[in-house]
């Protein structure tokens, strides 16, 4: 696959996803103002790259777009409200997400954190109303687990923890980026490797783990380097809030070294999981945004 089918791949499966997206949220009341501003946060845009992924990921093991859409869904609909969430001035203080004000800038403090709270739920009411066979529960429960205290929440509660803090220790913060980002990062390789082929379970988990620290890691330089129009949030953010960052514990060339280094380990990853050259076109595209 070049880059030009990667990039066709992605958004025929960007769209697909936005309209059962679309049509999900039309079976809702969309009269009310918790549901306005659930839709402003979840329609604002945004790379939508873990429910890509899964459906992409989910074609290279043999699955269905199907069966694997309310799982997408739900994925994407956690990973938004953690962000309405992340953005409340309790935690990181930030005035604008994909382009737009902050769910609490527009909705108020109040308005935020109960749409993120509906966004949650949604996922949940969504997946169990499409949950039919024990590999569906099985995958349902992955989601649930990486999204909680021992996942995503537990990542951000760690990082919280970390503003100020004057202990500059590395496995501290790969325990935060496996938590706060892995996790969901993840999801869209053994989602669909629990649902459609449990043998790409130990590949999935490894490359999702690489993935996610990848991932995160172009994020903290962006946060340094981006564009605020381009990337559609605030910079300089992680230093203001002094967190601990891959950028504070290696420098910014150590954090491209490392990039460089978790590159080269995801194209042998991408060895035992997909021959068609999607997933190396992927890493690329993450890190061109730098
Ligand atoms: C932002 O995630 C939060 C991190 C894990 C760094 P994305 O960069 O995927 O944000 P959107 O979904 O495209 O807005
Ligand atoms: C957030 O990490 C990860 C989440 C679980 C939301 P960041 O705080 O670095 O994400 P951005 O930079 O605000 O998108
Ligand atoms: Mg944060
Ligand atoms: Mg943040
Ligand atoms: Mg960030």
């Amino acid at each position: 696959m070049n880059r030009q089918e990667y990039d066709r791949k992605y958004s025929e499966k960007l769209d697909i996803f936005l309209k059962y997206s679309e049509n999900v949220f039309s079976g809702l009341n969309s009269e009310s103002k918790i549901c306005e501003a659930m839709k402003y946060s979840f329609f604002a845009g945004g790379k939508r790259i873990r429910p890509v992924l899964m459906l992409c990921f989910s074609d290279i093991i043999g699955g269905n777009d199907e069966k694997v859409l309310p799982f997408a869904f739900a994925l994407e609909c956690i990973h938004t409200y953690s962000l309405i969430h992340d953005d409340l001035p309790a935690l990181d203080n930030d005035d604008m997400r994909r382009g737009r004000p902050s769910c609490h800038i527009v909705y108020k403090e109040s308005g935020a954190i109960l749409a993120g709270d509906a966004l949650l739920n949604l996922a949940f009411e969504h997946l169990l109303k499409n949950c039919n066979s024990g590999k569906d529960v099985k995958a349902a429960y992955l989601i649930a687990d990486h999204a909680g205290f021992s996942g995503m929440l537990g990542g951000q509660a760690l990082d919280i923890e970390s503003e100020n803090g004057v202990d500059f220790d590395e496995n501290k913060l790969l325990s935060i980026y496996e938590k706060k980002t892995g996790k969901f990062l993840k999801l869209p390789f053994t989602v669909p490797a629990t649902l459609f082929n449990e043998e790409f379970l130990g590949a999935s988990e490894e490359y999702g783990n690489y993935f996610g620290l990848l991932f995160q890691f172009v994020d903290d330089l962006l946060d340094v380097k981006g564009n605020p129009d381009i990337i559609g949030k605030s910079t300089g953010k992680d230093e203001e809030a002094n967190k601990l960052t891959s950028i504070k514990i290696y420098g910014i060339n150590g954090v491209y070294d490392r990039i460089n280094h978790l590159k080269n380990k995801l194209i042998d990853c991408a060895k035992r999981l997909d021959d068609s050259g999607f997933l190396n076109c992927l890493v690329d595209s993450v890190v061109e945004r730098i």
